[in-house]
């Protein structure tokens, strides 16, 4: 292999220079793990992961091959929305470790080469905030009060909320405090939406911004970053109204264009640091316009697409997604996020294996609802098949990646939890993500087949793991060559060798099911989305990674091929 023809080089760089930039870009195209903290490790044997059990499985994570991980809340909280309600930015949840395990962990990563994200969660905090508390404490009219969003109820004695809007995970928005005043909430109770016309509220993220990075974090990943700024100018519209009204920067609550300004503040936070600290921005919104300006270089500088997360294992489908996205990258500056399954949807392995996605409700409002459904209609090994042909299509695209933990095993979402084992506030709000909320995903990891709780830690995980978890414990798949590990491994791996730049070319392939481009040095990726054989010509072809292994491309499968002088 020549690395000449591998490395995106610019010969009038200097080699310092090119270090420096190489080291400000690294997000680019990086493949970034998520952890769920709370289910990945468990090193006190509680039954909730913690920092340390992350920590000891450093080598795991080095050996899978990915550039960073984004750690999803491990800050104090009472788990009212699996630690997206958070009860101190600054600070390690006591059940999950300390400030010294984490910087410790930081140190271990990075000791690999791997980078490290964290969540910063600006549009609510945990109702167990001190501020939140000392808003309750301090009454109406108080600047305490006037962090958050408290209005007086409607009715003669404001005994109904100020509006019928509802939250995202269902039920009212409105929740009234023992004064009689109510406070919007767009998620769950326990989670009070912050006004972020509060000057200490900016002032508090920047804090928290620098420390983390002071503490050496890489960048931050922004839960819904589209929900900060809110215009509540009385009257306040109702329900319908707010439903009829353009997502064009001027909607009250969703996406307004003032929220760049918070933005552009951050921005400078994240350049007084070298390399400067990198953000992704979780943004609902309408359109790839509007979700351009988040990826922009004076804001957070990428931006989710969860475009291919939400398509059906569908060649034109996944063609027209990627085309588009690529322009959009293009003409924004930033690079494209892909993402396949994360901490809120049903994991792709079994979302492959269910009726396609038309026809079945799939979104609540801005929010994505999962696409779960009875465990007996679920096709296991065609949904495996797929996941494994979407995932090789995925890192073979320009732009970075985005895998959430366990998905390298093939895992499958968890059906059989029963209501009482269940924690997902969206589950208990109203049945939504499909009836069975976001449990599914979130089941600790199985590390070995054979010991208690397959090795998360203690005996008992916090949530239940299905007998069938075995099949897809870690010390299984990594002895076995033709695992998703040791695909995930494998791809990795080549992955990083091949990399070149943000560029890809499509080649026709004359079959509408099946696609295939090239990137510049090459390397080509070719994925059947169909169930009939697809010939290669073997004497240009040079397979180097197949999710399934056969001679031809079969249906429901991705290969990856090189030009001969660079597979040798
Ligand atoms: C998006 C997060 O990904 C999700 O898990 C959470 O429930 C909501 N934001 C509220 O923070």
């Amino acid at each position: 292999m020549t690395d000449a023809l591998l490395v995106d080089t610019d010969t009038d760089t200097e080699p310092a220079d090119a270090r420096r930039t190489a080291a400000a870009t690294w997000w680019r195209q990086a493949a970034v793990y998520q952890i769920y903290p709370r289910s990945f490790a468990d090193a006190d044997g509680d039954g909730l992961g913690d920092l340390p059990g992350i920590r000891s499985r450093v080598d795991y994570l080095a050996d899978l091959g990915i550039d960073a991980v984004w750690l999803s809340p491990f800050y104090p909280s009472a788990l009212a929305d699996g630690g997206y309600d958070v009860a101190d930015y600054r600070d390690v949840d006591p059940r999950l470790g300390t400030l010294e395990d984490f910087d410790e962990l930081i140190a271990a990563l990075h000791e690999r080469g791997i980078r490290v994200i964290v969540d910063i969660v600006p549009n609510h905090t945990s109702d167990l905030h001190e501020w939140f508390q000392e808003a309750l404490a301090a009454g109406r009219g108080s600047s305490a009060r006037d962090r958050y969003v408290f209005r007086e109820g409607k009715g003669a004695s404001g005994e109904e909320p100020p509006t019928d809007w509802e939250s995202v995970f269902g039920g009212p928005a409105w929740e009234r405090v023992e004064d009689g005043q109510w406070y919007f909430h767009n998620f769950a109770t326990e989670q009070p939406d912050l006004n972020w016309d509060h000057p200490e509220v900016r002032e508090d993220f920047l804090k928290t911004l620098r420390f983390w990075s002071d503490r050496g974090v890489d960048g931050f990943r922004i839960d819904v970053a589209h929900m900060l700024t809110k215009d509540l100018t009385e009257p306040l519209p109702s329900r319908a109204e707010l439903e009829l009204m353009p997502q064009d920067g001027t909607h009250p609550l969703l996406d307004r264009d003032d929220v760049h300004e918070v933005y552009a503040e951050w921005r400078r936070v994240f350049e007084e640091y070298d390399p400067p600290r990198t953000a992704v921005a979780e943004a609902w919104v309408g359109s790839p316009e509007r979700r351009a300006k988040y990826a922009s270089a004076e804001g957070l500088g990428q931006a989710f697409n969860f475009d291919l997360l939400e398509a059906d294992f569908d060649a034109a489908e996944f063609r027209t997604v990627i085309t588009d996205n690529l322009a959009q990258a293009a003409g924004t500056g930033s690079s494209t996020t892909w993402v396949l399954s994360n901490h809120d949807v049903t994991r792709h392995a079994t979302r492959y294996g269910l009726p396609p996605l038309a026809g079945r409700p799939v979104k609540q409002g801005t929010e994505w609802v999962a696409a779960g459904g009875p465990e007996g209609d679920i096709d296991r090994d065609r949904g495996l098949r797929r996941a494994r042909a979407a995932t090789l299509l995925l890192l073979g695209l320009p732009g970075s990646t985005y895998l959430y933990q366990g998905e390298e095993l093939g895992l499958q979402e968890v059906a059989a939890i029963t209501a009482e084992q269940r924690q997902d506030p969206a589950f208990f709000r109203g049945g939504e993500y499909d009836g069975l909320g976001r449990d599914g995903c979130r089941v600790p990891l199985p590390w070995s087949a054979d010991r208690p709780a397959f090795g998360f830690g203690g005996a008992v995980a916090h949530l239940p793991q299905p007998a069938w978890f075995a099949e897809y414990a870690v010390d299984v798949e990594a002895a076995d060559p033709n695992s998703t590990l040791s695909l995930y491994r494998e791809a990795l791996r080549l992955r990083r060798l091949l990399q070149t730049e943000e560029r890809l070319e499509w080649i026709e392939t004359g079959r509408p099911d099946v696609v295939r481009f090239v990137r510049p040095n090459g390397w080509q990726v070719l994925t059947n989305f169909g169930t009939e054989p697809f010939p290669l010509e073997a004497e240009h072809d040079a397979v180097v990674l197949g999710s399934l292994q056969a001679g031809a491309v079969p249906g429901e499968s991705t290969v990856w091929t090189m030009p001969d002088v660079l597979s040798e």
